[in-house]
């Protein structure tokens, strides 16, 4: 079982925010495309939302547009949106399905959905062309869990590896079966970093989130991830059977055979560099985040349910979907306002509180992630 200790235990005395900088300049987001976004594994989302054939998703990591897409053989491949002729992206919807191939709209290259270039008109009589030399660049793909990851590097880490910390640790909440009721997604004009500090604290719980500081207080957490890529623990949920909804109750079956303990507590992760997954007794979501420069943030947010839950009279996941649409928002809007005042030239960086241990364990981190030995003013 993983130890868990008090915030205030796993904090480090004199660590600093990060400079201006860190959330404002092009060159250290250049960096971090490069460095990290095209080198970690970024989950893409639910395995299952491409369900059939052709079922495809598209994303823009590091700068590079990729497609996510089922392939006929029910295998699921990721390939950079760009056609072998002159380049031309080839796809522009976010998501929906392709017929058996995908056709550049420039010139009518036509791509099965494995990538193989099976059309290519007048290029016959090009001197030594041949079709098998020119498939769609492939980027990598895995699974864990019933979550779809993607790495743009040459040479990925193998995900099992990457997520050795990780593997096994939530098999008592069934991700793997778990079923998405809801997809919402946001637009935040912040930095992806300041998404991930705020959700490693609760220090601003009581005063951003009254709705949330009700059902779980913000004093109750302890953590068994405070070190590394992977970061977390659990907070306390108040009042039996509760959860936390807009009613305070449960709004759908136990995600799993879980153990007494776990009935009451909502267990908060971040998971390096892209995904935030929060676990609750009935109900389990997850936030991608898609930076876009440095001042803004896509960020997709779900909600998985147990299927049987799907199947019970009166089932209402709006119960937990509004209760965190609402929470998310709060979010995002005093991560706007801490863009806008990191970005000032009056902000310097100001100290961590023992409350912030998490917040500060995810800067350390993305400092060796980014290659930084220490942060630079
Ligand atoms: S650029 Fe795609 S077919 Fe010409
Ligand atoms: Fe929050």
């Amino acid at each position: 079982m993983p130890t868990f200790v008090k915030p205030t235990q796993a904090y480090q005395q004199g660590q600093r925010t990060l400079p201006r900088q860190y959330y404002t300049s092009p060159d250290i987001y250049a960096e971090e495309a490069d460095r990290i976004f095209s080198r970690r594994w970024l989950c893409v989302g639910r395995a299952a939302e491409l369900a059939d054939s052709g079922d495809f998703v598209l994303r823009t990591v590091a700068g590079e547009s990729i497609i996510v897409v089922r392939g006929q053989d029910g295998a699921v491949r990721a390939f950079y949106n760009v056609c072998r002729h002159r380049g031309t992206r080839l796809c522009e919807e976010p998501r929906g399905r392709f017929s058996e191939t995908v056709q550049c709209p420039y010139h009518a290259w036509t791509y099965t959905l494995d990538g193989t270039l099976i059309g290519a008109p007048h290029m016959g009589e090009v001197a030594g062309f041949d079709k098998r030399d020119y498939p769609l660049r492939a980027a990598a793909v895995a699974t864990w869990d019933g979550f779809l990851f993607l790495n743009l590097a040459r040479e990925s880490e193998p995900l099992e590896h990457a997520f050795a910390p990780l593997v096994g640790r939530f098999r008592r909440f069934n991700l793997a079966t778990l079923r998405s009721a809801r997809r919402i997604d946001y637009d935040v004009q912040a930095n992806w970093k300041l998404l991930f500090q705020n959700f490693s604290e609760c220090l601003h719980c009581p005063v951003i989130h009254p709705g949330l500081a009700k059902l779980t207080p913000y004093t109750s957490g302890e953590n068994d991830l405070f070190e590394g890529p992977y970061l977390g623990g659990y907070m306390v949920i108040t009042k039996q059977g509760g959860s936390l909804t807009m009613s305070g109750r449960a709004c759908g079956a136990p995600v799993g055979e879980l153990p007494a303990e776990d009935r009451n507590r909502v267990y908060f992760y971040s998971i390096f560099p892209n995904m935030l997954v929060s676990l609750h007794p009935d109900y389990v979501m997850f936030h991608t985040l898609w930076p876009d420069g440095p001042r803004r943030t896509a960020i997709t947010c779900e909600w998985l349910f147990h299927p049987e839950s799907f199947a019970q009279s009166g089932f209402d996941p709006d119960d937990a979907v509004r209760f965190w649409d609402e929470t998310n928002r709060q979010d995002w809007h005093i991560c706007e306002l801490a863009q806008a005042g990191v970005a000032s030239r009056a902000y310097e960086p100001g100290p961590y509180s023992p409350r912030e241990g998490i917040s500060a364990a995810w800067d350390r981190e993305f400092l060796r992630a980014i290659g930084h030995t220490a942060s630079r003013e």
